[in-house]
C-alpha cells in the first residue's frame, strides 16, 4: 500500500472505531444529539427529523448546509458522508424530485448511512463507495457539493478541488466545512492519529483557499468561522475522538491526562473550522 492509500484507510478505520453501537433506532430528534453536533453549528430545528444514530455519529466540524439555498429538485453530493447526518438534512431539502449522493471510502460508514436514511424514511439518498480524490460521479451532474470535515484528511487536496469543479454543473455551488491550521509543532504533525483526528493534515487557511481557486472555482468566500476554545478542544481530544494518546504518554513517561493538556496547549488558537462557499463559473 502506498502512503496516500494508507492515510485514507487509516482515516476510514479511525472513524469506524469511533462509531457508537447501533441503537434500537426508536428515537429521533435533537434531544439525542450529542454536543459535538450542536457545537458544530446545527440548530435544533435542523435535527428535528433526523435519527438519533445519525446525530450521535456526526464527526463534522460545522454545518455546511446552514443557510444554503438548496431547493426542491436539486442534486446534492456529499463528500465523506459518514453516518449520514448531512445527507438526511439535504434530502429533506431536495424532496423526492431531487436526490442526494453520499460518497465514502468506508463500507461500514456507507452501511450506517443507508440504515439511517431508511430510518428517516428517505428514498432519495444514494450511497457510493469511492475516494473523494477520484469521484465515482458523472461530470457536470450536480447542483451542490457539500462536505463536512473530510477534505483536510486528504493528502491530495488539490485533486479533490479539481474533482469538485468537474462534477458541478456550470453555476453549481460548493459548501464545505473544514479544519484549517497553522503553526502546529512537529510532534503533533507527525502523529498519525492527529492526522485522522482532522488536525495535522489541515492546511493554513490561505493555502486552502488558494487551492480552491486553482481548481477553477470562483467566488471563494469564507462564510463562517469557528475557533475552538480550550474546553471544547479538551472534550474533542479526550472524549469525542478515539485518539490513541497512550503511545505519546508512554514515550514521554507522563500520564495520559498530562498529554491531553499538552495537545490542547499545542493546538490552542492554531486550529479553526471554516465554512467556505464557491461556485463553478458558467
Ligand atoms: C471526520 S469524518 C466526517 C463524516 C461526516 N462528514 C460527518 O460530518 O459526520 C470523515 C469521513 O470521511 C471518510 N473519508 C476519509 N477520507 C476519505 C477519502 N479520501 N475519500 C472518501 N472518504 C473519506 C471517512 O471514512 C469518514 O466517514
Amino acid at each position: 500500500m502506498n502512503d496516500i492509500v494508507d492515510v485514507r484507510e487509516n482515516a476510514a478505520r479511525f472513524y469506524e472505531k469511533a462509531l457508537k453501537p447501533v441503537s434500537d433506532g426508536a428515537c429521533c430528534g435533537a434531544s439525542a444529539a450529542k454536543p459535538i453536533a450542536i457545537a458544530a453549528g446545527y440548530e435544533t430545528d435542523d435535527l428535528k427529523n433526523v435519527p438519533a444514530d445519525a446525530t450521535g455519529n456526526s464527526f463534522g466540524c460545522g454545518n455546511p448546509l446552514a443557510f444554503a439555498g438548496v431547493r426542491a429538485g436539486d442534486t446534492v453530493l456529499d463528500l465523506g458522508s459518514g453516518a449520514g447526518l448531512d445527507l438526511i438534512i439535504a434530502a429533506q431539502k431536495t424532496g423526492l424530485t431531487g436526490r442526494v449522493i453520499g460518497i465514502d471510502v468506508s463500507e461500514v460508514m456507507l452501511a450506517r448511512a443507508r440504515t439511517n436514511a431508511e430510518q428517516a424514511g428517505l428514498s432519495n439518498i444514494e450511497l457510493r463507495q469511492g475516494a473523494i480524490e477520484n469521484l465515482p460521479v458523472e461530470s457536470g451532474s450536480v447542483d451542490w457539493v457539500i462536505s463536512n470535515c473530510v477534505i483536510n484528511l486528504s493528502p491530495e487536496k488539490w485533486r479533490v478541488f479539481r474533482e469538485i469543479h468537474r462534477v458541478l454543473k456550470p453555476g453549481g455551488r460548493m459548501l464545505v466545512s473544514d479544519i484549517v491550521a497553522d503553526g502546529l509543532p512537529d510532534w503533533i504533525l507527525s502523529n498519525p492519529d492527529m492526522h485522522s483526528a482532522c488536525v495535522s493534515g489541515a492546511l493554513p487557511a490561505q493555502i486552502y483557499l488558494d487551492a480552491i481557486r486553482d481548481s477553477g472555482l470562483a467566488d471563494v468566500t469564507v462564510v463562517d468561522r469557528l475557533v475552538y476554545d480550550d474546553s471544547a478542544l479538551r472534550v474533542l481530544v479526550s472524549e469525542a475522538l478515539p485518539v490513541s494518546l497512550d503511545s505519546l504518554a508512554c514515550s514521554a513517561g507522563k500520564p495520559v491526562e498530562d498529554i491531553v493538556g499538552a495537545v490542547v496547549a499545542a493546538v490552542s488558537g492554531r486550529v479553526q473550522s471554516l465554512r467556505i462557499a464557491a461556485r463553478r463559473p458558467g
